[in-house]
């Protein structure tokens, strides 16, 4: 069997793993709507910034191609179906750029996109780990946060990918996965990613982050990206900032892996960012309703970040380098 996508386009429609079922079971999602579509992002069965591009961009091909009556509610829904990764709107944008030559054209340039995925996550993977490589002496031991892997991608992944790369050249010692609470995407996707890869790896709360990197235990910070603005701030799942803090407290290089589509050019600075607050119920699970305040993201601030690399470039915001 070949390599398994996260993301694909299949018989005129996509098909995805089903990311709310595992690691448990491996199910595919067969969506034919742009509606379903938009119900995937929503419940997280389709998420991490390079898919929601790529799903943006399928999505988009499926609403030109329906009832033209629907065209213009779907696209918005589309849109916003979850506001933090710049990479949706990008998709959408990218693949509806081609309209004017017709439908074709633009489920081409998603199909550009989707099959271009692969080579892009190599080309970040290569440079993170050679940027690691130089710094670092002998085998490392990284840690990361959330999932920034192949099911964050269609395949091979971001942050992942560089832990990817330095499994190849024998550099990769050990990782550190946080949980990522409330909805585990560390415990659950990345630990499955590892243990897929015969990475060794160690699991550990939030809160332990910080521990970890006072402790010495690990040699890098290595994180993906929903959106990462002019100035070099970086917006990823919560609890990203608090690994930065303590990252720069320990003298831990912090290094972010994510593809030029994350870059938005349009907004200065992390705090123009729209960050998504989610249901409560996520936080709460069966404990009796509370107040809570479920927000999705933070914002690293450009002078924690030790270097951003991308699949053409490496900027040191730290440095005062800015991204765009
Ligand atoms: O809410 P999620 O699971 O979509 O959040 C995903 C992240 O924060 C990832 O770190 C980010 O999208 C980068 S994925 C290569």
């Amino acid at each position: 069997m070949g390599v398994v996508r996260t993301i694909d386009w299949q018989d005129h429609h996509i098909v995805a793993i089903d990311q709310t079922k595992l690691p448990g079971e491996v199910v595919f999602l067969d969506i034919f709507t742009v509606e379903d579509l938009v119900d995937a992002i929503r419940r997280l069965a389709i998420r991490g910034a390079p898919a929601l591009g790529v799903a943006g961009a399928l999505g988009a091909a499926m609403a030109v191609r329906d009832e033209p009556r629907n065209r213009d509610r779907d696209l918005a829904a589309l849109r916003t179906a979850r506001p933090t990764a710049v990479n949706l709107v990008w998709g959408v944008d990218h693949a509806l750029a081609t309209l004017p030559r017709g439908e074709d054209a633009v489920l081409g340039s998603a199909l550009e996109l989707l099959e271009s995925d692969a080579a892009r996550n190599h080309a970040i993977g290569d440079r993170g780990a050679d940027w690691l490589a130089e710094r670092l002496d002998g085998p490392v031991a990284v840690q990361t946060h959330c999932n920034a892997g192949a099911l964050a991608c269609v395949e091979w992944g971001t942050a992942l990918g560089v832990v990817r790369s330095l499994h190849e050249r024998r550099l990769l010692r050990h990782v550190y996965v946080d949980e990522t609470r409330p909805l585990l995407q560390g415990a659950r996707l990345t630990t499955w990613e590892l243990a897929g890869m015969g990475v060794d790896h160690t699991l550990v709360v939030d809160s332990a982050g910080a521990t970890v990197l006072a402790r010495g235990l690990a040699d890098a910070v290595v994180v993906g990206a929903d959106r990462i603005t002019a100035n070099g701030d970086v917006v990823n799942k919560i609890g990203t900032y608090p690994l930065a803090l303590a990252a720069a407290r320990a003298g831990v290089p912090f290094l972010v892996a994510a593809p030029e589509s994350t870059i938005d050019p349009a907004l200065s600075a992390g705090a123009d960012v729209e960050i998504e607050v989610r249901d409560g119920r996520e936080v709460l699970g069966d404990l009796p309703e509370t107040r809570t305040l479920n927000l999705a993201f933070d914002v690293t601030p450009a002078d924690l970040v030790t270097a951003i690399v991308t699949e053409d470039r490496l900027v040191r915001p730290a440095l005062g380098e800015r991204p765009a």
